[in-house]
């Protein structure tokens, strides 16, 4: 790619004899708000950690605005860093923790507090520079580090699940606060999250890891609608998912005619709980469980082709526990995966 930014070339990452990622290559462009997704100990953090200059590659190249800074030391990066924790000075006001790091950079005098101001603005905090951390709610807090990040002018903003500290509704607004800002400053951005619909719902591409490889990039539609692995379809919410082999879906114990032919390259097929048809179909059932969500209904069902969850609105009749039903897997509506793993 002509335009990438930060490109990541076979890096691989351990800690002693630990191998934590593996042969890792991504190319990320200027301005670009990339989301790191995958479950726990996939290499998520350790990727961040490489990139900010906080731990050595074991091989492999990063480059950075045309310059490799596989070796360069983590202060002259210029790559910025908002972990988990923030950890925000106590004792200093909001100003004096945004100005923190430009006046260790030398900034001073009129030009350190129109960028401090400035910073502080852009975060929605103008009216709480004097007071201290103390003094304000988690969310205002964790604007207050992006603020300080921020101001430093980053070539990358590394962000580690910088909102897994706040309650639903926080994380809603930090959520669009951290859009806003990515889109208003244009700053290169990574974002580490646990969190499918946060990746979804923020990223320009989303990349996917697993045990310290990634199985997909993509854009969020990409990855919400195409996944290309057993994994990602799970992760996504296809609930329901089959390896192919030869032509059939294989379950637990039978192989399962299809109703027509798939490609050779498709491995698998993965439907959500939603693309599941109750009530008519080629396929038994037997009702194991069901749960109201709101407007939603979930049920799963005892099936010759193992656990299957369907979902259909709330507003359908219902169907007790114990009660057989005929249900259809629409080949239509699944989705290809070219991995089955
Ligand atoms: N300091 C360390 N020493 C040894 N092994 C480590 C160290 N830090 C992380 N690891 C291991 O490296 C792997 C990747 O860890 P990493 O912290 O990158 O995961 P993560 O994707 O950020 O997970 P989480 O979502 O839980 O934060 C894990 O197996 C972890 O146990
Ligand atoms: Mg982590």
């Amino acid at each position: 790619m002509s335009d990438t930014y930060l490109q990541l070339d076979k890096l691989t990452l351990a800690y002693g004899d630990t191998v934590a990622v593996k042969d890792l290559d991504l190319s990320i462009r200027k301005g670009e708000l990339v989301a790191l997704l995958g479950p726990s100990g996939c290499g998520k953090t350790t990727t961040m950690r490489s990139i900010a200059g906080l731990l050595n590659p074991a091989s492999g190249r990063i480059t950075l605005d045309g310059a490799d800074i596989t070796r360069v030391s983590a202060n002259k990066r210029n790559v910025g860093l908002v972990f988990q924790s923030y950890a925000l000075f106590p004792h200093l006001t909001v100003y004096e923790n945004v100005a923190f790091g430009l006046r260790l950079k030398g900034v001073s005098g009129q030009d350190l507090d129109t960028k401090v101001t400035a910073g502080i603005k852009s975060v929605g905090l103008a009216s709480f520079a004097a007071r201290k951390p103390g003094e304000l709610s988690g969310g205002q807090q964790q604007r207050v580090a992006l603020a300080r990040s921020m101001v430093m002018e980053p070539k990358v903003l590394l962000l580690d699940e910088p909102l897994s500290n706040l309650d639903a509704r926080l994380r809603l607004e930090m959520r669009a606060e951290l859009q806003r800002v990515q889109k208003e400053t244009g700053v290169t951005m990574i974002f580490v999250t646990h969190d499918q619909i946060e990746a979804l719902a923020l990223a320009d591409r989303i990349v996917v890891m697993l045990n310290g490889g990634i199985e997909q990039i993509g854009t969020p539609e990409e990855i919400y609608n195409k996944p290309v692995s057993a994994f990602v379809a799970d992760f996504v919410g296809f609930e329901n998912v089959f390896a192919l082999e030869n032509g059939k879906l294989a379950t637990s114990n039978s192989l399962v005619e299809l109703s027509a032919p798939v490609p050779q390259a498709v491995k698998g097929l993965a439907w959500r709980p939603r693309m599941v048809i109750l009530g008519s179909g080629p396929f038994q059932g037997t009702v194991r469980g069901t749960s109201f969500a709101g407007n939603v209904r979930e049920y799963l069902l005892d099936t010759p082709l193992g656990p299957i969850k369907a979902e259909v609105d709330a507003g359908e009749p219902s169907h007790a526990i114990g009660a057989t039903l005929a249900f259809d897997l629409p080949l239509g509506a699944a989705a290809p995966l070219s991995r089955y793993r």
